[in-house]
């Protein structure tokens, strides 16, 4: 199965359950949920929603929540007028206004501020705000599609993120499964991007061999397809024969004990870290972080981790973050 305009690959009956959503939701005004673990295709079905609905001329906006930094926040969504602040030197539209009359993909949306959160509710349910330092009420028509790889409803109970606005996002909630629990999506997936990147790179890849097919429909794929389209363009540009080579995989997770490792009070630590990081999904401050997990405090975990190795986590995709993309 693939879906015409976006390249949505995956024969699996759960791949083509989420597809249905899309479908019954996309024409719809409700605002959607997209849930998934990283990597599992979440922007992809944003996008997918937008174009199936009567939105799909007008201006699809995406907001990476995770990568402003708090202050910025309702100049961001908001816009702000002249002089609302020192540093405003000139009025600033902002992404709710952008997004009128089309989608605005909320990605990440746990890092919302609790303190901005009344003000996006009240955009949510009234279609109303004002620019910051604005006494001009603004009035926008936009659908919300919102996502995160955090456990939302955990946040709501630990009061980081606001039951109201969760039950305003969560009208219509969409969950992707990890590739792990959909490997019948893994063929149709690699033959995808072999194909994608064999062309990009101008290399020809007429084989892939049954081992490898079976190696790479085991793996547990924890970065899920992000991370099976870069291990396929790493073996693109390695396959010198016409025919697929991977190179080994393994589990890129510091969870695991290097090998032959000695268990040291060093190493103890450090897999306690890894354990508690992956359990709060790489966060390390709040009430559901790391930190709290292992009853330290952010700044003693955040320097232990230094001393461990970990890189400490930063907001994904810097890069693209607020830029509209082409609807
Ligand atoms: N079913 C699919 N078919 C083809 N490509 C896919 C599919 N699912 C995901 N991808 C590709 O995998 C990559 C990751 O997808 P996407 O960015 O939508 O994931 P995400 O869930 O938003 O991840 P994160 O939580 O890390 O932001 C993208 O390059 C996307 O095009
Ligand atoms: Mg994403």
């Amino acid at each position: 199965m693939q879906s015409r305009r976006h390249d949505i690959v995956g024969e699996s009956a759960a791949l083509g359950h989420v597809l249905d959503q899309v479908e019954v939701v996309a024409p719809t005004d409700a605002a959607v949920l997209v849930l998934g673990e990283t990597g599992t295709g979440k922007e992809l079905i944003a996008h997918a929603i937008h174009d199936a609905s009567g939105r799909r001329d007008r201006p699809f906006i995406k907001v990476n929540c995770a990568a402003i930094p708090s202050g910025l926040f309702e100049s961001e969504l908001f816009g702000h007028e002249r002089g609302a602040f020192t540093s405003a030197i000139a009025q600033r539209t902002g992404r709710f206004e952008l997004a009128d009359g089309g989608t605005l993909f909320l990605d990440e949306v746990g890092e919302i501020p609790l303190e901005l959160q009344p003000k996006l509710l009240r955009v949510l349910q009234e279609h109303e705000f004002e620019r910051l330092g604005g006494t001009r009420t603004m009035t926008v028509d936009v659908r919300v599609i919102a996502a995160t790889n955090r456990d939302l409803a955990g946040m709501v109970e630990a009061r980081c993120f606001r039951d109201d606005l969760y039950y305003r996002l969560n009208v219509f909630p969409i969950a992707i499964p990890p590739l792990r629990e959909r490997a019948e999506d893994i063929d149709a997936l690699v033959d995808h991007f072999v194909g994608e990147f064999a062309r990009r790179l101008n290399r020809h890849i007429d084989e892939v061999s049954s081992e490898t097919r079976q190696a790479l429909r085991q793996h547990p794929w924890p970065g899920n397809v992000r991370e099976l389209e870069n291990v396929i363009q790493r073996a693109v540009i390695l396959s010198r024969s016409g025919r697929l080579a991977i190179p080994p995989l393994h589990i890129e997770s510091p969870l695991r004990p290097i090998h032959g490792e000695a268990e040291t009070l060093d190493s103890i630590k450090r897999a306690a870290i890894a354990r508690a990081l992956e359990q709060a999904s790489g966060v390390v401050g709040g009430p559901r972080g790391a930190a709290a997990r292992l009853g330290l405090k952010r700044t003693t975990l955040q320097s232990m981790m230094k001393r461990h190795g970990f890189g400490l986590p930063l907001p994904r995709e810097r890069t693209d973050d607020v830029s509209p993309v082409a609807g």
